[in-house]
């Protein structure tokens, strides 16, 4: 089964803690907390305090994704605001594999996220370092995107690569995940799927969380 990691950038922010107990009571695995900058990205999301407030009534990790340039500076504050997965963007990054070690060291299991034009590739040597990778489906900045189908073969070379290095990092894609996109996501490889306005735009978010899950 696949794990499902619904993104709180969808959900309703005057009404947070309703949407955490919808998901703390679901079939979901984790919270998916898009952190943006307005530097990195073309948008501002939201940032630690917003992060805590979140933490302090969800029952399942937190699955944090920084869109953030230089994101070394504030990998302690996210393990305190309650990260448990946290995410940068090869992009931003330009020292990889110590900005990896910095946050395995602050006791997170870590990922690299990859924007849609950049090349799984790049992860060739650090692979065996990384808890996680993230497809980017979309470029980021914004939910409501539509799929970009490239990431389906990406996907596949990414499982290609781990398999052939012996890893054990799972594969997550954030992007217009609906049940027809995350089906051909999962076939190529994926392990989780991000999803925000498939659930939150939808008429009973609980049951769509099950739909992704059943996939
Ligand atoms: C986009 C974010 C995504 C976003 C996905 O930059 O990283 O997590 O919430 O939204 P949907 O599922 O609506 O494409
Ligand atoms: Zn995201």
């Amino acid at each position: 089964m696949p794990i499902i990691s619904p993104s709180m950038l969808a959900s309703d922010f005057a009404n947070l803690q309703k949407d955490t107990e919808m998901i703390n009571q679901s079939s979901a695995d984790w919270f998916h907390i898009d952190v943006m900058d307005g530097v990195f990205v073309p948008n501002i999301s939201f940032g630690l305090p917003t992060v805590k407030a979140v933490a302090k009534h969800a029952n399942k990790p937190l699955d944090v994704h920084l869109m953030i340039t230089d994101p070394d500076r504030y990998i302690s504050h996210f393990k305190d605001a309650g990260a448990a997965y946290l995410t940068v963007h090869y992009e931003a990054c330009n020292h990889l594999h110590r900005t990896i070690q910095a946050i395995k060291d602050a006791g997170m299991k870590a990922g690299v996220a990859l924007n849609p034009h950049t090349p799984v590739s790049v992860l060739t040597e650090v692979i065996s370092e990384l808890d996680l990778v993230l497809i980017m489906s979309v470029n980021p900045g914004f939910g409501g995107q539509t799929f970009i189908k490239a990431a389906v073969e990406k996907v596949r070379n990414l499982k290609k690569l781990i398999t052939d290095k012996g890893a054990s990092t799972l594969i997550e894609v954030d992007g217009g995940v609906n049940t027809q996109t995350g089906a051909d996501l999962l076939a190529a490889g994926a392990d989780a799927l991000v999803a925000g306005s498939f659930v939150f735009k939808s008429d009973n978010p609980t049951a769509t969380i099950q739909d992704l899950k059943n996939l």
